[in-house]
């Protein structure tokens, strides 16, 4: 089997990077899936990614991430948790140490420490400023008479985005799924978005493929984005109908304004994406690639 892995957003090309040479020097796609993130979570520069990136809006950064193993479907995820720097490996100690799914909140980070990860005190650069921007922007607008987050959500519109969301496939057909996310910026404090959500943003099965999202994650846990391309991937689609056709469908109703992007891999190495988003990127690299490549896709209504 042709080695291959795909990441959302151009960000994603350090995970793919990083998660292809982790699978080239034997090691499992869980572990790929993982250290790929990682790369990003770490990254100064992506502040949509890990600790110190963009926060709710009483300004704390809650993240959210999750992974999955396609060959036993066991998975992890945590969800709102605060100052560890890699929810990822988090999420893969939930998935390999507890009998549970999704730890959220004070739990989560009890959970973590427990599991020897440090507690974290940074902003990367230009985050806390980003927040008191967006701050000072909603009280100055005139948005019309609406609650505080009524205007948060006029203000935010066209800017969610941009979680990492990776999927890899290794030399045996094995395949695993991750993300990791801050979540939609200005969030209200303890929500809990798809990246978290097993079937909404992630969903993995060796026997078909792999699906993963990025955008306003509420369509994707609405529409449980992710495992319908696997399901419609299992019927016979292959990866690209299969994404075309679930963002169609989320497009049939109108409970959101804003957009999602859907990324599949399957197991026979073929890739699809399709968005309601007006553009979207994803990085994708096989072995016999030197280097990522970027796909950039146009929204399906443009
Ligand atoms: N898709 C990321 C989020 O909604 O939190």
């Amino acid at each position: 089997m042709k080695r291959v892995m795909v990441a959302t957003w151009d960000f994603g090309s350090k995970a793919v990077e990083r998660g292809l040479s982790v699978l080239e020097s034997g090691g499992s796609a869980l572990d790929a899936v993982e250290e790929g993130i990682k790369v990003v979570e770490d990254d100064l520069e992506v502040l949509t990614v890990g600790l110190g990136g963009l926060p709710n809006f009483k300004g704390e950064v809650e993240l959210d991430a999750s992974i999955m193993d396609g060959e036993t479907l066991r998975c992890g995820a945590v969800g709102a948790l605060k100052h560890i720097r890699h929810p990822i490996s988090v999420a893969r100690k939930v998935m390999e140490l507890t009998p549970h799914i999704l730890l959220v909140g004070e739990g989560a980070l009890e959970f973590a420490l427990k599991c020897g990860f440090k507690q974290e005190f940074f902003w990367k650069p230009n985050a806390r400023e980003k927040w008191l921007e967006m701050l000072e922007k909603i009280k100055r607008e005139a948005l019309g008479e609406c609650s505080f987050y009524g205007k948060i959500l006029k203000v935010m519109r066209d800017s969610w985005r941009e979680t990492v969301s990776v999927i890899a496939l290794d030399a045996n057909g094995s395949m695993a799924a991750g993300n990791s996310t801050t979540g939609l910026f200005m969030k209200m404090p303890g929500r809990v978005g798809d990246s978290a959500i097993i079937g909404a943003g992630i969903y993995v099965d060796n026997r078909v493929g792999g699906a993963v999202t990025t955008g306003v994650g509420e369509i994707a846990i609405n529409y449980c984005l992710s495992k319908r391309v696997c399901d419609l991937m299992s019927i016979g689609l292959n990866p690209q109908k299969a994404c075309e056709k679930a963002i169609l469908e989320t497009l049939d109703r109108e409970n959101f304004a804003n957009g999602i992007a859907v990324l599949a891999l399957n197991n026979k190495s073929e890739v699809g994406a399709a968005t309601s988003l007006k553009e979207f990127t994803y990085a994708y690299q096989d072995e016999e690639m030197d280097r990522p490549e970027l796909r950039k896709i146009k929204g399906i209504l443009t």
